[in-house]
């Protein structure tokens, strides 16, 4: 699983071969220009995961439900959940869960709405947790499984882990029949997702679990700083851009 938020990348996730487009509210951080994800409203994940649908024929679709959106009333949850796909494309969505989110996930799923849960470090609570590593003590690791467990029991077809131990990951994977998709929880979840940013090298900054595969950054500001030096030298647009109409040479 990869995060994805326009129609190229999906398009692009769909060449690789990548299983899934999560359509993460990362988007927040990542491309809106926030400082945590807790802004992100339903209409930013809306209209992103709009997006990727276009680009996006093979791979499954994940919107990522954004902070409040869910976990205060059902009937706005499912509303919220709902519009990703009957208006989105999406084919499931994900919830940063709590014990709050058991409940929700049996009603979405008897409905019809998959949902993809994400325990661990969920940065929506970053104000009470911060962006810490989660489950380091027995207590909090054995409240982990438990309520991998409990979504698991309530429907959910899949469970992200989140910046965990690995031996806490390796635990939840064989105690659960879904798939662990980790990011920060080690290798043996069944598979793994990054934020694209990261993963490309687009973002300034990389979390410690995560790794840049590419250098996208660098590559874009060569390719502006090329563009901005042949616009001021009078070398771009040359002849081969641009096209001269008969009889239009004298109209001034
Ligand atoms: O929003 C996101 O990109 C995520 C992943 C880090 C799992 O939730």
């Amino acid at each position: 699983m990869l995060t994805a938020y326009d129609a190229p990348t999906g398009r692009l996730i769909d060449d690789v071969g990548i299983d899934i487009a999560l359509v993460g509210d990362s988007v927040g951080n990542t491309r809106l220009g926030y400082d945590s994800t807790l802004p992100v409203t339903v209409e930013e994940i809306a209209s992103h995961t709009a997006a990727v649908s276009r680009g996006v024929e093979d791979a499954l679709i994940v919107a990522d439900m954004p902070f409040l959106s869910f976990g205060a009333d059902t009937a706005d949850a499912v509303e919220n959940c709902g519009r990703m796909l009957k208006e989105a494309g999406a084919d499931a969505v994900k919830l940063e869960c709590g014990p709050h989110t058991v409940e929700l996930t049996r009603t979405l799923t008897d409905l019809g709405i998959p949902v993809q849960a994400h325990l661990g470090l969920t940065p929506q609570h970053e104000n009470e947790t911060g962006l810490y590593r989660q489950g380091t003590d027995v207590d909090s690791a054995r409240r982990i499984i438990d309520l991998g467990q409990e979504h698991e029991a309530a429907g959910a077809f899949s469970i992200v882990l989140e910046h965990v131990p690995a031996n806490l990951a390796g635990a939840v994977t064989e105690a659960l029949s879904i798939p662990t998709i980790g990011i920060g929880a080690g290798p043996e979840c069944d598979g793994q997702v990054l934020v694209i940013d990261e993963v490309i090298g687009l973002s300034e900054r990389t979390a410690p679990f995560s790794e840049r595969f590419g250098n996208v950054r660098e590559e874009m500001k060569d390719a502006m700083k090329a563009y901005d030096d042949a616009v001021k030298s009078g070398e771009f647009p040359a002849d081969d851009h641009s096209h001269y109409e008969a009889g239009l040479d004298d109209m001034y």
